[in-house]
């Protein structure tokens, strides 16, 4: 009965060599995870909020914010609530703290700063001297879905260098201001971008709503 000995030892050889079939399976789930994991980070959105001035300045050269409406204000505050994560540059802290800064008890106020030992305003402020990937990716991994960047320059053009913006709101403000803030600096790069919307916020002010390509 030599025709059946061959898948006798056949099948016996299989039954041998079964567990690593099974560590293949493993490995392969095992890599699925990982690049599930790996992509979930990509899925972060990232929202740069801004006031502007007609020729694209943040800031006005005596540095008094007359020039921001109040639907900018209302507009900051939603978007704040909205994302529960804000990110902003020790400078614009320091123009915010401690009356006005955006949440309250909830969610994360992240500072970049190379002081990180300063003592916080409130609990949820967080003062880090992490890059823009660490700083989206310990966000992420505390399940925030989205984070809004709301100043100023510094900040702004560090997550862009980084590649990490995929939208900016633009609140357009009636003003021209001469050598003062841009809305960003020393990035060395050009951006283009999608037009996603066109909000007139009143007589004298719009929104502009743009992906970052
Ligand atoms: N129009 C608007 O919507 C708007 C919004 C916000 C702010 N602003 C204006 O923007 C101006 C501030 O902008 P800015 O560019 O001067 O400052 P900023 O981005 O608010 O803050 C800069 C500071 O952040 C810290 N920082 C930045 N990158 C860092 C990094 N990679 N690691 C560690 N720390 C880092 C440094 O703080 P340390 O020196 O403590 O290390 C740095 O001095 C203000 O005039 C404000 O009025 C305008």
């Amino acid at each position: 009965m030599k025709v059946f000995e061959l898948p006798k030892r056949t099948f016996k050889f299989f039954v041998a060599i079964h567990p690593l079939f099974v560590s293949l399976i493993q490995l392969r789930v095992l890599y699925i995870l990982i690049i599930l994991l790996g992509n979930k980070q990509k899925n972060m959105h990232v929202i740069i909020y801004l006031a502007s001035s007609a020729n694209g300045m943040i800031s006005n050269q005596r540095n008094v914010p007359d020039w921001l409406s109040p639907e900018y204000g209302q507009g900051f505050m939603a978007i704040c609530q909205q994302t529960k994560a804000v990110i902003m540059g020790k400078t614009t802290y320091n123009i915010l703290a401690p009356g006005y800064l955006p949440l309250k008890d909830e969610g994360a106020l992240v500072v970049l700063t190379h002081d990180t030992k300063l003592p916080p305003a409130q609990p949820n402020v967080l003062f880090t001297d992490q890059s823009p990937q660490a700083i989206i990716a310990m966000l992420e991994s505390k399940g925030y879905k989205e984070a809004v960047i709301i100043g100023g320059t510094q900040t702004v053009s560090e997550f862009f260098k980084a590649g990490l913006v995929n939208e900016i709101r633009l609140v357009i403000e009636p003003a021209l201001f001469d050598g003062s803030l841009p809305l960003l600096k020393d990035v060395n790069r050009d951006f283009k971008l999608s037009l996603s919307g066109v909000k007139q916020l009143n007589a004298n002010t719009v929104e502009l709503d743009y992906f970052v390509n």
